[in-house]
């Protein structure tokens, strides 16, 4: 890295405060010198992620994610190190360095791709504009999309010419294998010239959480086009696993309502946000997977599927929902009267029956209850026994094992099955899926010293200054090899004033990296903070002398053994300058207990 770029990243660091950054995306809440939240890269209800704006870190106990506001932006943001430098650049102000950030290739590719659909967008959107528009205009006015919310959601045509795009590309400099990449362009059999993926389709950009977009799916126009819907192919932006249709836009009606809208359909997103519904999402065409899940949970824990009605649709529900509740996801089913879509209802009964439908929809297992009954002769045992299977699968996903109970109990109970027999059920069949085990919390091994000493070591200048001399003059000592946070304390006395969380972690092993990460985010509870941080200066001073002194005292245990051993094999000479040295040690510790600090 040059220096240039070395100035550029320290003042990048010290101006994007952390927890903004954080903050930004995830929700904390204070507690004392560090903010706490839930993490945003695996799922959990507890709050094991925590900032530390004092060493403008994060970290996560369960994941062990953590890093600085670059590492975070790009976990969270799914960016190169560039990406993430240049946008946090943007934000905060402060000029790029001279060289361009786009150096790494991996970075150039996708800036390419980007490039790319900026193009397209700009294509598309004009040519629903223009004469050639006029037919797909006309659908979406038959389709209740008015040209406000084509706006708003970037639609687009693609020509049916199929060269439009790949000639613009071509003008702007993209080389055969970039036009590729992109995912917007094919090539013929046999090496042949380019042409553009999508033609005469309706576009819908699909776009990340930045809003930024990164693929398409494309509607046929005509009833006998097939297929119905041709999507972007996965590329180095698009990954169809990692991005919920309409995200970035429903996060906000999100927070405001308090739960996320899972529907099938780009239409269906699009319906229900011209009817004032704002905050639904769809995978696009995809069953639903883990890293989705999480990027709702993010928003909300509380998630409404709305389904088709139809066969398909119920599928795809049942196969969402087993997702989301291994997730600990609270569900609630929405289905529709007459077998419609979220689309068709609110074009024909409006946001306001919509939304009452909403606030009625029941939690999952009483949906899936009230069709088992209707699926099963619950009076038959073969009934009873064919609705114990229907339903297992769904309950033994649950991760709490207090919930599992109290579903089944709650099951059996509306179902008149026997209760113990399916609670035995589903005991005998959760470990066969049961959710992975959580990593445990590391626990601190640190004698309380030493974790008072590097608690205000880490966060006090005042204490550094002070105490790094005395350190010092303490690792000199012979034995000081023993200190159990030595490892932690040499590398920091080393750092001296160049003192950086990341500077001191980068120089340590995995397990003193987890236990120095532990002791930052020790509990409130500890020690640490019942001491205070007032003070720190006189506290390290107070625990340099018992470290030394515990030195001095492991000395003269160590010297009495061998003077016995000297005396026993007759080296007297050697005895009496190992008992000088032990009185030396006596009159040192002595002195310091009757120090009035102790
Ligand atoms: P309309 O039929 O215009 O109302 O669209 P819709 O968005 O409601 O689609 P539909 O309910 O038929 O399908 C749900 C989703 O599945 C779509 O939004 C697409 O993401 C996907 N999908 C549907 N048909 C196809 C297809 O033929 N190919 C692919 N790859 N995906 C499809
Ligand atoms: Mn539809």
């Amino acid at each position: 890295m040059s220096l240039d770029f070395q100035q550029f990243r320290n003042q990048l660091l010290s101006t994007a405060d952390v927890l903004d950054v954080v903050r930004e995306r995830v929700e904390l809440r204070r507690n004392g010198t560090r903010w706490v939240g839930r993490c945003p890269f695996h799922n959990e209800k507890t709050a094991s992620f925590g900032v530390t704006p004092a060493m403008q870190i994060f970290k996560c106990f369960g994941c062990g994610a953590g890093g600085n506001a670059i590492d975070f932006v790009m976990r969270y943001d799914d960016m190169t190190f560039w990406e993430a430098c240049k946008m946090l650049a943007e934000r905060y102000g402060i000029p790029l360095p001279a060289r361009s950030p786009d150096n790494d290739p991996k970075t150039k590719t996708r800036a390419g791709i980007y490039e790319a659909h900026e193009i397209a967008q700009r294509l598309y959107r004009a040519a629903l504009q223009s004469p050639i528009g006029a037919q797909a205009r006309e659908y979406l006015q038959r389709r209740g999309v008015t040209p406000e919310i084509a706006e708003e959601f970037g639609l687009g045509l693609s020509d049916r010419g199929g060269l439009g795009l790949t000639r613009k590309l071509q003008q702007e400099g993209f080389t055969p294998d970039q036009l590729l990449q992109t995912g917007l362009v094919g090539q013929r059999e046999g090496g042949g010239g380019f042409y553009d993926r999508f033609r005469g389709r309706l576009m819908f950009p699909i776009q990340n959480e930045q809003g930024k977009v990164i693929g398409y799916g494309g509607r046929a126009l005509g009833d006998d086009d097939q297929p119905k819907y041709l999507n972007s192919p996965e590329t180095e932006l698009y990954r169809k696993s990692f991005v919920l249709y309409n995200l970035h836009r429903a996060r906000k009606p999100m927070h405001e309502f308090g739960h996320a809208i899972l529907v099938e359909g780009y239409m269906d997103v699009i319906g229900l946000a011209g009817g004032g519904v704002g905050e639904s999402v769809a995978s696009c065409g995809t069953a639903l997977t883990d890293s989705q899940v999480r990027m709702i949970q993010r928003h909300t824990d509380n998630i409404i599927v709305n389904f088709d009605s139809d066969a398909a649709g119920v599928a795809a529900a049942e196969r969402s929902i087993q997702i989301l509740l291994r997730e600990g996801i609270h569900i609630r089913v929405l289905e529709l009267p007459g077998n419609v879509d979220p689309d068709e209802f609110i074009q024909e009964s409006g946001a306001e029956a919509y939304r009452q439908l909403l606030a009625r929809a029941p939690r999952y297992f009483h949906w899936m209850r009230d069709r088992l009954r209707q699926r099963c002769d619950m009076r038959s045992a073969e009934g009873r026994a064919e609705a114990v299977r229907e339903i297992l699968p769904f309950i033994r996903v649950l991760p709490d094992k207090f919930e599992r109970a109290a579903v089944a109990a709650e099951l059996a109970h509306d179902l008149s099955i026997d209760k113990a027999l399916l609670l035995e059920q589903v005991k005998a069949t959760h470990g066969a899926s049961a959710p992975p085990a959580r990593p445990a919390r590391p626990r601190v091994q640190l004698p309380p010293n030493e974790r008072v000493l590097l608690h205000h070591l880490l966060h006090s200048p005042e204490a550094r200054q002070e105490g790094l001399p005395r350190l010092a003059e303490l690792l000199e000592r012979p034995g000081s090899e023993r200190i159990s946070s030595h490892a932690i304390l040499a590398p920091l006395l080393d750092l001296g004033a160049d003192f950086a969380y990341e500077r001191l972690e980068e120089r340590l092993s995995d397990r003193d990296k987890s236990l120095l990460a532990s002791l930052i985010f020790a509990d409130e509870s500890s020690k640490v903070s019942e001491s205070g941080d007032d003070n720190a200066v006189a506290q390290v001073l107070g625990c340099l002398d018992r470290l030394e002194q515990d030195l001095d005292r492991a000395a003269m245990d160590d010297l009495k053994v061998r003077i016995r051993s000297a005396e026993e094999s007759g080296k007297i000479e050697n005895a009496l300058a190992l008992s000088e040295e032990l009185q030396r040690l006596a009159r040192r510790d002595a002195r310091r207990r009757s120090r009035p600090s102790d």
